[in-house]
């Protein structure tokens, strides 16, 4: 159809950049690969190439997207960024971080995009194919995760073309992601810098460079996050010891038995976030009674995979 729905069920499955620079500026939709997960992308200035995303996604319109741009030059005409954005934007773009900061040009990234709020997420990611269709596109291109709202993040190009590739006129293979988990996002607001959402750059990381973090109050939090989210549709039970009867366990660390997979035999967190959603997902197509998970430690790059688990789990973050 026009303004970026479904291409009648059929994703164009293309490795060319300048298809996918092509579909965005005729309001398509484009399965997109990035270093941190698969995103579902359109032309941030679009409202109607927006509002197909919402739709392919099932998602709730008052959770605010991400714009994505290829450098801290791109991302400071459509946001207004102080000393602190400007540290971190040069610290860890490209990179998994994005910055929400006050919008500066509201034509840029629409206002659907920023579901009316006065800010804007913005993120220059570091994978060379989104850099490569990014510069060819020229402007800001918004990309949720290319899952269907509530499920886990596609991680692979398979995964994310089964979850909403069915929408998107183009779909590009990047391959796996390697950091797997979304990036972190941090706000920078009325000279506040506070964690939204932890992700692959750690807290530690981010408080090394502009010091000890604001709390993000109920008011600051990231507004799209529900409280069921990532979740297979098997039930999650996380800090897990064993299997209960029907379970499939997933592992970390040194194998404790009845382990089916593991998110690192050797305990690496960098290879459990990068194997976190994708084996949710091989788990899920068992249809167990459900899916346990081994306690994962909570430092560094764990905080933002047991935040997924717990949210997976249920939990209220
Ligand atoms: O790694 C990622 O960030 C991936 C890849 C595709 O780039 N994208 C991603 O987008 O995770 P999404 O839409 O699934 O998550 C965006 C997050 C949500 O938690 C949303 O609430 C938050 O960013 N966010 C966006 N704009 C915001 C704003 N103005 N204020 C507060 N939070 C905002
Ligand atoms: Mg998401």
């Amino acid at each position: 159809g026009e303004g970026g729905g479904r291409a009648d069920g059929q994703s164009r499955l293309t490795d060319s950049v300048d298809i996918a620079a092509a579909a965005l500026k005729a309001g398509k939709l484009v399965l997109l690969p990035t270093e941190t997960v698969y995103g579902l992308a359109a032309d941030a200035s679009d409202a109607t190439a927006v509002a197909a995303i919402f739709e392919a996604k099932g998602r709730p319109r008052f959770n605010p997207l991400i714009a994505h741009v290829p450098d801290a030059m791109a991302a400071e005409s459509i946001a207004v960024f102080g000393e602190a954005a400007r540290k971190l934007a040069e610290a860890f773009w490209p990179g998994p971080l994005t910055l929400v900061a006050p919008v500066r040009d509201r034509g840029a990234v629409c206002d659907l995009a920023r579901a009316g709020l006065d800010s804007v997420a913005v993120r220059a990611p570091g994978h060379a194919k989104a850099r490569a269709i990014l510069s060819a596109f020229g402007g800001a291109v918004v990309a949720p995760s290319a899952n269907r709202s509530g499920r886990p993040s596609p991680t692979t190009f398979a995964d994310a073309v089964e979850e909403t590739g069915a929408f998107a006129a183009a779909a590009v293979d990047g391959g796996p992601c390697a950091v797997g988990v979304e990036s972190t996002v941090v706000s920078v607001l009325d000279g506040k810098v506070a964690l939204l959402r932890p992700g692959a750059v750690t807290r530690a990381e981010i408080e090394a460079l502009v010091g000890p973090l604001s709390d993000s109050g109920e008011g600051h939090r990231s507004p799209g996050r529900l409280t069921l989210h990532y979740a297979p549709d098997a039930p999650v039970r996380i800090e897990a010891e064993a299997a209960r009867p029907g379970e499939i366990l997933l592992g970390f660390g040194p194998d404790v038995g009845d382990v089916r997979w593991s998110l690192s035999p050797t305990g690496d967190l960098r290879e459990a976030a990068a194997n976190v959603f994708r084996l949710l997902r091989e788990a899920d197509r068992e249809h167990p009674a459900g899916i346990a998970v081994a306690p994962i430690p909570l430092t560094g790059l764990g905080e933002a995979i047991n935040d997924r688990l717990r949210r997976a789990a249920g939990f209220v973050g």
